[in-house]
């Protein structure tokens, strides 16, 4: 996949003479059986009340008393309680259960707000939060030698290894230096602003992200670091207020569709020298390097790993450099 996106569409196709194909290896988290690591799951519920998955492509909801990718928390979460409620309350069900050893539910509308219909409370392990119901609406997560506090529904990568693994490969590809000035641009709860916070120390990190919650709960994570600011704002719109100014290193870390229109244009104006790009979608990213170059950025490293393991998706990381005048 990442060799069609990247080369078949002439984007990438070496780097320094050496082929791309030749060049990226997806690389597994662990020697597992690429079961048994989905650290999220998102349900649906039957006609009959109980919890299931929707088919593909389809708002048909099939039963499903185990996933093979969940981990076993999730399971003994929900055990294979029925009374859930009816799917035309158009509800999904969000179980999480976090690297510290919490485990949460929370009801999700259809426009992703937060429902408070009753969950077969009874049936549900008592220490589950439900979120509105009981206990807490987040759940706390370790990872990189730090606690994070992400809201139920906020955005953690679902694989267990997977922060760990993006925040290094981020930091060896960025090797961010004391005093150097960097952007964490879809900061979510603020892992990646930490770690490059903690590299370039007295310099000072812009983190920006659009969810509010988010932002409140990167303020408790990064309380200790003052080189950080925090900015609740849509990438798009802060950059557009930022011009004329220099940034030494960029990271971003947007959703599957990739950047909107402009913020390339924006990130290149600040000319950093290095832009670490993680991107979960190598069609997006391919698109995205396209404008990189365009506006004088070519990848001179890319990672790729399998933080998926047993599906279709792929996370890529590039650093993008400017390009070498001949
Ligand atoms: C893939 S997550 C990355 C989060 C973070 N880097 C991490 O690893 O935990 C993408 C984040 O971008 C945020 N987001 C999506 N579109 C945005 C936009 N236009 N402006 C700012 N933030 C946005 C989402 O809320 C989400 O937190």
């Amino acid at each position: 996949m990442v060799v069609d996106s990247l080369v078949r569409t002439g984007v990438l196709t070496e780097i320094d003479g050496v082929p791309i194909d030749e060049l990226v290896t997806v690389e597994p988290l662990d020697d597992g059986d690429g079961l048994g690591w989905r650290t999220r799951m998102r349900f649906a519920s039957t006609n009959d009340g109980f919890l299931g998955l929707r088919e593909h492509n389809s708002h048909t909801v099939l039963r499903a008393d185990g996933c093979p990718l969940e981990v076993t928390e999730i399971r003994s979460a929900i055990s294979d309680s029925k009374g859930w409620p009816s799917p035309s309350k158009k509800a999904d069900v969000v179980v999480v259960a976090s690297s510290s050893g919490e485990r949460a539910i929370e009801f999700v509308n259809d426009d992703g707000k937060i429902d408070k219909l009753k969950a077969p409370t009874s049936e549900i392990p008592t220490d589950v939060a439900i979120a509105g119901t009981r206990g807490r609406s987040w759940v706390s997560e370790e990872a990189n030698g730090r606690s994070w506090r992400v809201a139920i529904d906020g955005f953690w990568q679902v694989h267990p290894r997977a922060t760990e693994t993006l925040t290094r490969t981020i930091l060896d590809l960025l090797q961010p230096v004391a005093g150097e000035s960097a952007m964490d641009l879809y900061s979510g709860v603020g892992v990646f602003a930490a770690a490059v916070a903690q590299a370039v120390g007295d310099g000072v990190v812009d983190a920006v992200e659009g969810d509010k919650s988010a932002v409140a709960n990167a303020r408790r994570n990064l309380h200790d670091m003052s080189q950080v600011r925090l900015h609740h704002a849509s990438v798009e719109s802060w950059l557009a207020n930022e011009s004329d100014r220099h940034v030494d290193l960029v990271v971003l870390d947007p959703p599957r569709s990739g950047v909107a229109r402009g913020v390339v244009e924006q990130i290149t104006s600040f000319t950093p020298s290095r832009v670490c790009y993680v991107a979960c979608d190598p069609a997006s990213l391919a698109r995205d390097i396209a404008l990189f170059r365009k506006h004088g950025y070519s990848v001179s490293k890319i990672a790729a790993f399998d933080l998926f393991p047993m599906t279709k998706h792929v996370e890529c990381v590039a650093l993008l450099t400017p390009s070498k005048v001949s």
